[in-house]
């Protein structure tokens, strides 16, 4: 089997962990003979340097022509004096829009070796398996009118949430589907007692979930349940929302795990195309320190596995190597709390190595 991946590397540490992770492809190849093709392109920061431009054409075709995109990071604080259509972030939107990956799956799992590693008490997060199914190309990221006018004699500055029936209806099937292989409960997260946007949000999951008559559908506002994920987290299985709410609330689901540096996440088209990229950012000040954790960009490679290419095997082997390594004891900086004595500290490159191995010898 041959797959052409393109490799997005991007900012910060991006390279860094994207070099973990192509680790970790490498072993699988070697274990599942599959033939996995590269191809690098630049994107946020990099390519601004090189090009003047954020996402360069020659990207996105890159991209599209990929079996899948494998996404590092993107930005740095040196770009911050930068105009808004070309700050790195930019690009982020532009290759999800381009791609039209719309469904952005964030798992929060917490995983028993890092309970300590939580800022929340052991029996509120012990068994969280959370799955943060994200809409991501529609919302007030993307809305028009937007920008920064004169009204009335005075700047003001405005964005559009502006959902489309179409839109709320594909990424909800997208909810339902994934809870059937799960524990068949989604809770659709919205604003529906103030914004019109999310009144109609409402209504479609609501219609949508007839199709699915075995998963159980619940709506929750959005205050209530960032404070429900600190409070109860455990009552949650598949979560749907809306953009700017995904964002928020999956930055907040990623902290009961302990770390930004565990979680990868999907970002889905209607067809097999798949961006893969850990949810967190490209920590320019962590830059060529080797220390910050690439698991979750290992893991992200696991999703590309199941999602792009349906090798459900595969995906495991990482996973069992991530769960293995952790089990050894081998932990980086961001999660290195709990009995030192059965806990060793491992840098970026040492942590790929242990994986990598272990996806190879296992
Ligand atoms: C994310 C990020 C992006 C977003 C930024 C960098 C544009 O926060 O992927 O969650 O807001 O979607
Ligand atoms: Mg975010």
């Amino acid at each position: 089997m041959n797959y052409k991946i393109a490799i997005l590397a991007g900012d910060g540490i991006g390279p860094a962990v994207i070099s973990e992770g192509l680790k970790a492809l490498n072993a699988i190849e070697k274990k599942f003979g599959y033939r996995f093709e590269y191809e690098k392109a630049l994107i946020g920061g990099c390519a601004y340097d090189d090009c003047g431009k954020p996402l360069p054409e020659s990207t996105i075709s890159i991209a599209k022509d990929a079996d899948a995109v494998y996404l590092g990071a993107v930005g740095d604080w040196k770009y911050d004096a930068l105009p808004a259509e070309v700050r790195p972030e930019r690009a982020l939107l532009g290759i999800r829009k381009a791609l039209n990956l719309f469904a952005n799956l964030r798992p929060a799992i917490v995983f028993d070796e890092l309970i300590e590693a939580s800022t929340l008490k052991h029996d509120i997060i012990q068994g969280v398996d959370i799955m943060m199914v994200r809409e991501l190309t529609g919302d007030v990221y993307f809305g028009q009118p937007k920008g920064i006018e004169i009204i009335n004699g005075e700047r003001a500055g405005f964005n559009n949430m502006i959902y489309f029936e179409k839109e709320v209806e594909r990424i909800a099937h997208v909810a339902f589907q994934t809870a059937m292989k799960r524990n068949k409960k989604v809770c659709s997260v919205d604003k529906a007692n103030v914004l019109d946007a999310s009144r109609l949000w409402r209504e479609i999951v609501t219609t949508v979930s007839t199709n699915y008559p075995e998963v159980e559908l619940s709506h929750m506002y959005v205050d209530n349940a960032a404070m429900q994920l600190i409070r109860n987290p455990k009552q949650f299985d598949v979560v749907v929302t809306g953009n700017i709410f995904g964002d928020i609330l999956s930055d907040e689901a990623s902290m009961l795990t302990g770390s930004l540096g565990m979680l990868p996440s999907a970002s889905l088209s209607n067809n097999e195309k798949g961006m893969y990229e850990p949810i967190h950012g490209s920590a320019p000040d962590l830059k060529g320190k080797n220390i910050v954790n690439p698991i979750a960009t290992i893991l992200s490679a696991a999703m590309m596995m199941r999602y792009s290419f349906g090798k459900n095997e595969a995906a495991e082997s990482i996973e069992n190597a991530v769960k293995a390594v952790l089990k050894e004891g081998y932990r980086t900086q961001d999660i290195y709390y709990g009995n030192k004595d059965s806990i060793r500290l491992v840098g970026t490159t040492q942590m790929g190595d242990l994986i990598s191995n272990k996806i190879l010898n296992s």
